[in-house]
């Protein structure tokens, strides 16, 4: 490679890692080197002395991929070679300074056997292929030239036998280029809907931000052993095959919707990733935030802009809020690490990305747009700090954003307290805030906190449930002095900006007091909201809030009350609160008269109004007190689940007719199309298995003959693991029937036999650890395949029930499988250790059984990756 690496020093330092490599030769300028005086080569690196000058480095490494169980570096998936070299791969292939600022041009040159491994690929484009290798006769050798200067992180090389799909993409200014997913011979007929979700990709990167593909050609290879999801190597990017695979048969339509996601995840770090990049690890949200925020544009803008809202933020509360109240708590610019791998968090990503969300709505479209032609034109071909892309945003945007910064360097989710008042005299309203930030990490001193920017959008409604119009709101400064701001005429929403620990901002010409105060539009920041409000109040945001967020989050505020009620045994509240919960779970179904549509509403969103906040969502707004007044700062994670079981049945059994109507006006609906992956019908589809759901879970003796049917009758993937999902926490005899009649007939699909592990681990049937363990010997088990190993192992670990069985078993069998799996790959153990990092919310039953242990984690010899994670468990 051409790399204009250079340290000014006489030595030059480069990165090796020798558990695996075996260096072979040095050459400087074509002389072979040698000797303690000219090199040194230590457990993570190489020192060449007396480099002064520019010159070629020749060096030639020995290591043996078969071997590479880690999966980073170069390793064999199957019968295939294929690199993964984020974060720190590229030193498992040779020695080099593998730091994301140091950019080169690369040509690489593979030789290999002709038979095995008909297809060589890497980054760029093809340069010349020969029939027969220079190296051995029965090798032929292929080289690849990629023109743009890049990290060592994003090389990849791949070869083996490989079917390619191809296709085309006609750029904005009439380049043509060639689309190829590469995978198994065997699973060929499974890419159309990968390749579909590439040129939707392509044409929306060019339609929403004016960006172009760079290269003629783009490739996708499918991988079946890979520890994370995908990765963005220039041109050649690698994919783990669950997110590439896809068919009605093996894929859910969640899978469709995540493969479609990750595609244009993986694309659009072409330009955010590849052409920008890091300056080190450090700012990888950087690229990752921004990129996720990018997917979920994508996402928003081809399907349903508020679902599509919902999901993420369900997915940042049960993950990311998790992981703030955890061990693993870190800002989305990390002050230290030990082993990077372990920074690929929800933080980084999701949390990221709600940062560049601030942005957006603080900006708006337009000028968010500006300001990203800004970043491109300033910083192409730079490795960069997320303090560039701030100043980027700051130049353009109208409102300073004083403040804002400290989203990147203090961890933990604020909390933001709301209280309004209507000022009848000057026809006001008066909306006091005041933000509580965690307490912070040792090594961030408190004092040094400052308040952070919270964008907090805000609507008012009357009592008809019509937005009130919006003209002006007032703010007084510190300084005294008051600040008014106007708001566009026909605003309904106002974004206020608060950026004081605590202040109070005037609504002007609200001529009659609000039916109801709608805080926090769209979660327009990643914050906890308390805000009191009554049954009515909620329930009137659920039934007419114009903003469909809202209208969904006021439900799940209503089942927040109505489960931490019951969690503190306040019976009246949780009698009022589960009432008013099971009446709006009603009018969502409402369906409308002499139409045939099965619900008023996107069948999608009433899927989603229907169902409980997640116990993970749950767990840290119960210690981080959700009614504002701390009770139990230790959770009891049984007594939760089973409060929360509770409050599905009695929901559930108050509208047990509406549910079975409309589950049955879904078949019948259903019935009538033919499978397709979007559109209407997958709400409907996520509306059924929501309803079959609550009904096995209110009585199984009534309802999972219902669930069998559904999955004896399914034509689809989706239904049949939905009803699946449903009898498995079921003690029937429909549940290992199903199982069985499932694994017979799919056993053969790798991707059905993953989910088919899954569905068994996460059940919450007691006692399910021994069905668990059993499975580890199943034949279709392998602790060496990632995606095997988090379905099982990560699966359980996600089942309350079992997980945080009162015996310790839960706790027991996932150290047992961290010790197996660390021995064989430690990116993946130090992933499964992730529940134990929340041990310290636990009341001290659960939280001894999980240190213990994590002690005896400590005392066994384990990777530096899982006991990174284990130490901050333990502190
Ligand atoms: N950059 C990849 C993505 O988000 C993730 C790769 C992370 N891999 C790792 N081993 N840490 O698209
Ligand atoms: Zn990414």
């Amino acid at each position: 490679m051409q790399c204009d690496f250079f340290l000014g020093a006489t030595s030059l330092i480069l990165d090796g890692d020798a558990s695996i490599l075996s260096l072979q030769q040095v050459c400087i300028n074509g002389e072979e080197i040698s000797g303690d005086t000219k090199m040194q080569v230590e457990q993570d690196k190489l020192t060449i002395h007396n480099v002064t000058e520019p010159a070629e480095i020749r060096i030639t490494t020995r290591f043996n991929a078969k071997e590479n169980t880690e999966l980073a570096g170069l390793y064999k998936s199957g019968d295939n070679f294929c690199t993964q070299c984020e974060a720190e791969g590229f030193r498992r292939i040779t020695y080099f300074p593998d730091r994301p600022d140091v950019m080169s041009t690369y040509t690489t040159t593979i030789h290999a056997d002709r038979e095995k491994f008909p297809v060589m690929l890497s980054n760029g484009n093809l340069v010349s292929k020969q029939k027969v290798s220079s190296k051995d006769s029965s090798m032929h050798s292929a080289t690849w030239h990629d023109p743009w200067p890049k990290p060592s992180y994003l090389f990849a090389l791949v070869a083996g036998n490989l079917t390619a799909t191809r296709d085309t993409f006609c750029t904005q200014s009439g380049k043509n280029v060639d689309l190829v997913i590469w995978t198994d011979p065997h699973n060929a007929h499974l890419t159309a809907h990968a390749m579909y979700s590439l040129q939707r990709a392509m044409k929306w990167d060019e339609d929403r931000f004016g960006l172009e593909y760079d290269l003629d050609l783009f490739n996708i290879v499918a991988v079946d052993d890979f520890n994370m999801g995908a990765m963005e190597n220039k041109s050649l990017n690698v994919f783990n095959s669950r997110l590439v695979l896809a068919s009605p048969d093996t894929a859910t339509d969640l899978s469709y919707e995540q493969i479609e996601s990750v595609v244009g995840h993986e694309y659009f770090h072409n330009w955010t990733g590849n052409r920008i990049t890091c300056r080190d690890w450090f700012q990888l949200s950087l690229k990752e935030g921004l990129t996720v925020f990018r997917d979920q544009e994508f996402t928003m803008d081809l399907h349903s802009r508020p679902v599509a809202r919902i999901n993420d933020v369900r997915n940042l509360r049960s993950r990311q809020f998790a992981e703030d109240k955890s061990g693993m708590s870190h800002p989305v610019r990390p002050i230290s690490y030990e082993k990077i791998d372990n920074f690929y968090t929800a933080t980084i990503y999701e949390k990221g990305a709600e940062v560049i969300r601030m942005y957006y709505t603080l900006l708006g479209k337009e000028k968010f747009r500006k300001a990203i032609d800004l970043y491109f034109e300033r910083h192409d071909g730079q490795a960069c700090t997320t303090d560039d892309f701030f100043a980027v945003m700051s130049e353009v945007s109208s409102v300073p954003l004083d403040g804002f910064e400290r989203w990147y360097t203090q961890a933990g989710t604020p909390v933001l307290k709301a209280s309004s008042e209507y000022l009848k005299d000057t026809q006001q309203l008066r909306l006091s805030l005041q933000q509580v930030l965690p307490t912070p990490p040792e090594a961030h001193p408190v004092e040094h906190m400052g308040p952070q920017f919270i964008p907090v959008s805000t609507g008012l409604l009357d009592d008809n449930g019509n937005d009130l119009p919006l003209t002006s709101y007032s703010y007084q400064e510190d300084s005294g002095q008051t600040i008014t701001t106007t708001v566009d005429q026909g605003t309904t929403t106002a974004v206020l900006p608060f950026k004081a620990f605590s202040g109070e901002f005037l609504i002007n010409n609200v001529p009659q007091k609000p039916a109801a105060v709608s805080l926090l539009r769209d979660f327009s920041a990643p914050v906890v909201l308390h805000y009191n409000q009554t049954a009515e109040e909620l329930q009137h945001l659920a039934k007419h809030d114009s903003n469909p967020f809202n209208r969904y989050e006021s439900t799940q505020k209503l089942a927040r009350l109505a489960i931490s009620a019951s969690y503190y045994q306040e019976s009246n509240h949780a009698t009022t609160f589960n009432e008013a919960l099971a009446t709006t779970h009603g009018n969502a179904l409402e369906r409308e008269d002499n139409s045939k549509t099965v619900t008023k509403l996107d069948p999608a969103a009433v899927a989603q109004m229907l169902s409980l906040p997640s116990i993970e969502e749950l767990g840290p707004l119960l210690i981080q007190d959700i009614t504002d007044s701390p009770k139990d700062p230790l959770l009891d994670p049984l007594l939760l689940n089973g409060v929360r079981t509770q409050a599905i049945q009695t929901t559930a059994e108050a509208i047990e007719n509406d549910l079975l109507q409309t589950f049955n006006a879904t078949t019948e609906a259903l019935h009538q199309l033919e499978y397709e992956p979007h559109g209407v019908q997958t709400g409907l589809r996520s509306l059924k298995g929501q309803i079959i759901n609550r009904l096995v879970a209110l009585d199984e003796h009534k309802h999972a003959n219902r669930a069998h049917a559904m999955f004896e009758t399914a034509t689809n993937m989706t239904e049949r693991m939905m009803a699946l999902t449903a009898l498995s926490h079921s003690t029937s005899n429909y549940r290992t029937d199903a199982l069985d009649q499932f694994y017979q007939r799919w056993r053969t699909e790798q991707l059905n036999v993953i989910a088919w592990l899954g569905v068994q681990a996460r059940s919450e049937v007691v006692n399910n650890v021994s069905k668990v363990r059993a499975l580890l010997s199943h034949e279709s088990f392998d602790m060496r395949t990632p995606n095997k190993v988090y379905a099982l192992i990560g699966g359980f670990s996600t089942s309350p029930a079992n997980f945080h069985a009162a015996d310790g078993s839960g706790y027991e069998f996932l150290a047992d499988s961290v010790l197996a799996v660390d021995q064989i790959n430690p990116q993946v153990s130090a992933r499964l250790l992730g529940p134990f990092t929340t041990a310290n919310n636990y009341q001290p039953l659960y939280r001894d059984g999980m240190v213990q242990q994590l002690l005896r984690l400590e005392r066994a010899s384990l990777s530096g990756n899982a006991s990174e994670i284990v130490g901050k468990a333990l502190r």
